[in-house]
């Protein structure tokens, strides 16, 4: 039974018997004092009356004491006694009603003295009050006096109704009051307090005590003992995780669960939002239908898992020409759309902003400023105020989604966004911003070229944390700072200070999910299928399989990777028939006139070398120009003796880290770009230098000779190194890094702007 019914039948229990108890001693009171009074009335009545009827004899009683009877209010009848107790004289035919000799009367005689009691005659209640007559100090007879009682009953009852009245309301207010009191005393604060011990268990809540409670009552022992667990469960809590986190660190791989742990430490619930150019989902019209694709690039492969374990918020630019008719009332959609785990925001540009800001300025002039491939950057001033009004509009939006959220973690992405952390922190100093640059960062002379490279500087230092791929870039970075702008460069922490700010720079190796499930022996056997499988598909049987996977861009070194096959075939021409490369190529940036020239040249080159050596039956190279899913392209590596990636410059390559993570039969080679930051990490590849026609062609040839065991221990060692620094391990030490970072107290990065504006005189004037 629940406390609050028990103390409610406890209390109507003990109301009830106070109740009855004082009932039956009012009731006993008043039928005692009425008694007393009838008997007090009648012996004075009794008495007057005496000696007028002593004398009476069988005539019967005279008319004024009839009279005075019925004047009497409640005496029903007077009745006079001989001797025997028979009727001498009465009222209202007492004597019929009245048995005789009338024992009342016989028993005053028999006492000589007068009595009163109740008898029920005729089923009514009378009071008799009788006394013997006397004359000459004889006994003569007796009188009886007889009083309607009824009334008496009357008042008796009303007395019971009265109090059970009393009682039913007594008890009621006291159920009211011990339901109120017990709920507001009791019940509400151990449920409150209760709710909060299922929060600190659950890890839901961190509060060291709850909310409410009745202070320096009852329940205070009780909540000063909770708050004193709780404390020590936090501590055990806090120290448990310190020791999951060491632990993890030297024992266990980075998984998705592990990192989605790692961010509940690092980010207690805190919003994690990704600011990019290009989304990580475009809806695209395909005749009348609208489909869903994943645009290419290591930007989208890196970041969309992390993004699907923490439910974060991802701005980009809605580039697809369905994008609009996908969203919702605020430009949002939940993505992937087959699993929706976050949510994508769109920013949208006019076709004119596109134009200046994407293709312009960072497509025709960071891109080529930052890739060493020997393509000139265009730097035009249309461009670059298109460039910042786009950045302003990003600021803008994210700002928006930002509003009301404390020490918000953002993660900017790339060239696109150099100008953001500065605008954004300027706004909000208590936002944990990282910048990171997925392509190179070029020496201070390459860099210099940018007429706002000051600007461009200044933006990125906005953030807290600026991360690129390799220590060498980071080493760039801070040369590059450090020979054009006025500030302070720590060698020895890797940070950049200025006006007070401090911008941490440090390398984090981006990756790929590492997917370590599959058996090496089902794999094998899923090999040999999927080769048989596009074996068919190509029309041509042949020994050996090849592939390359790019975004069709100058920076990829294609061109040379098709010549180094070209050379191949020179020098080894007993692969004639035996060997086709396929590389699966997704048209990229198509509205430059570089880009369209390259496109052209690739297919020129593959054409060349085709018309070279093809036969009836079998062709070199197979170009497949489109777009293609993960799901496709992983086919074509599982299937391949050897993979290309020849980058004339690359910040990390993530096609490298690809063909590693899905290749469970350990079979495989891959040929590397030294000049793709995946070399560092990659040794056990055939490291190339895509310049190096000569050296590429012979990297293929020994790729399809090496030997199984020599193959297997190098795709063992590459696999190890990308399932130990898999994208959850970057996604975490990134997050972390930023998480622990704290704006610093008297800082205003606003001054920055205010104090340094484009072209003032923190700008140094390079040697
Ligand atoms: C590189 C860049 C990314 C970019 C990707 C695809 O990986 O670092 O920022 O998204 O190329 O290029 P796109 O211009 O199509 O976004």
């Amino acid at each position: 039974m629940k406390i609050t019914l028990r103390l409610i039948v406890s209390l109507v229990f003990v109301v009830a018997l106070v109740s009855a108890f004082f009932s039956f001693f009012q009731v006993d009171q008043a039928k005692t004092r009425m008694t007393r009074d009838l008997d007090r009335r009648s012996a004075i009545l009794a008495d007057s009356l005496q000696q007028s009827v002593a004398s009476l004899g069988r005539s019967g009683l005279p008319e004024w004491l009839k009279q005075l009877v019925a004047k009497y209010e409640r005496l029903d009848g007077v009745a006079v006694f001989d001797l025997s107790g028979n009727i001498v004289a009465s009222t209202r035919q007492i004597g019929s009603r009245i048995p005789q000799p009338f024992p009342a009367a016989v028993k005053v005689i028999l006492k000589k003295r007068s009595a009163g009691e109740f008898l029920d005659i005729d089923g009514k209640d009378i009071y008799v009050y009788a006394l013997p007559l006397k004359t000459d100090g004889k006994i003569t007879g007796a009188m009886a006096l007889f009083n309607d009682a009824a009334y008496i009953d009357v008042r008796l009852r009303e007395i019971w109704k009265d109090n059970l009245i009393r009682f039913l309301l007594y008890s009621f207010l006291s159920v009211l009051i011990t339901v109120v009191v017990v709920k507001w005393s009791i019940t509400g604060p151990i449920a409150q307090i209760a709710q909060w011990m299922v929060d600190v268990r659950t890890g839901k809540g961190r509060a060291l005590q709850p909310a409410h409670y009745p202070r320096g009552d009852v329940l205070a022992p009780l909540v000063k003992e909770a708050a004193n667990l709780a404390k020590s469960l936090s501590a055990a809590r806090a120290k448990a995780d310190q020791a999951a986190v060491r632990h993890f660190n030297t024992t266990s791989q980075w998984t998705a669960r592990r990192l989605r742990e790692h961010i509940r430490t690092e980010l207690h619930g805190e919003k994690l939002i990704v600011v990019s150019n290009r989304e990580p989902y475009m809806h695209a019209r395909n005749g009348k239908n609208v489909e869903c694709i994943v645009p290419a690039g290591g930007l989208v492969t890196a970041l969309d898992p992390v993004l699907r374990i923490c439910d974060g918020l991802w701005l980009a630019h809605g580039g697809g020409d369905a994008d609009q008719e996908t969203v919702d009332a605020n430009d949002r959609v939940r993505v992937p759309p087959a699993d929706p785990a976050y949510t994508l925001k769109r920013v949208w540009l006019s076709r004119e902003e596109e134009k200046g800001y994407y293709y312009g300025f960072s497509n025709e002039g960071i891109w080529p400023l930052c890739h060493i491939a020997h393509t000139r950057p265009i730097f035009r001033l249309e461009d670059w105020i298109c460039y910042q009004r786009v950045n302003a509009k990003f600021a803008e939006k994210l700002l928006q989604e930002i509003e009301g959220e404390k020490s918000p973690l953002i993660l900017v992405q790339d060239y696109h966004l150099a100008l953001l952390p500065l605008i954004i922190k300027a706004k909000r100093p208590d936002a944990r911003i990282a910048l990171f640059w997925h392509i190179p960062w070029p020496n201070p002379e390459a860099f210099g070229i940018c007429p706002w490279r000051e600007e461009i500087l200044m933006g990125m230092l906005g953030a807290d944390l600026i991360g690129f791929h390799i220590q060498f870039h980071c080493n760039n970075f801070l040369d590059t700072v450090d020979r054009f702008l006025e500030s302070k460069t720590d060698w020895e922490q890797f940070s950049v200070t200025r006006s007070g700010h401090t911008a941490l720079v440090k390398a984090f190796p981006i990756s790929v999910s590492f997917d370590a499930v599959a058996d090496s022996e089902i794999s094998s056997s899923e090999s040999s299928r999927l080769r048989e499988q596009i074996l068919l598909e190509m029309g041509f049987p042949v020994k050996y399989l090849g592939v390359g996977v790019d975004r069709i861009d100058y920076t990829k070194g294609i061109p040379e990777r098709f010549k180094a096959i070209e050379r191949f075939f020179e020098k080894y021409p007993e692969f004639i028939g035996e060997f086709t490369f396929i590389e699966l190529g997704a048209p990229s940036r198509t509205h430059i006139k570089k880009y369209h020239d390259f496109m052209a040249e690739v297919e020129e080159t593959a054409d060349s070398v085709n018309w070279r050596f093809k036969t009836g039956t079998w062709k070199p190279i197979l170009f497949l120009r489109a777009h293609h899913s993960h799901e496709e392209i992983n086919r074509f590596y599982k299937a391949a003796d050897l993979c290309m990636v020849t980058s004339l410059h690359d910040g990390m390559n993530l096609v490298a880290k690809e063909f590693v993570s899905v290749r469970h039969d350990e079979d495989g080679v891959l040929i590397l770009s030294q000049f793709a930051g995946a070399s560092r990490e990659l040794s056990e590849a055939l490291i190339v230098n895509p310049y190096d026609i000569e050296e590429m062609a012979d990297a293929i040839h020994r790729s399809l000779l090496m030997d199984r065991r020599e193959k297997r221990a190098r795709m063992t060692r590459m696999r190890a190194e990308v399932r130990e620094n898999n994208i959850y391990r970057w996604a975490g030490d990134l997050i972390a890094a930023l998480a622990r970072l704290r704006p610093l107290e008297g800082e205003h990065p606003e001054q920055t702007l205010a104090s340094n504006p484009p072209g003032s005189p923190t700008r140094k004037d390079p040697a």
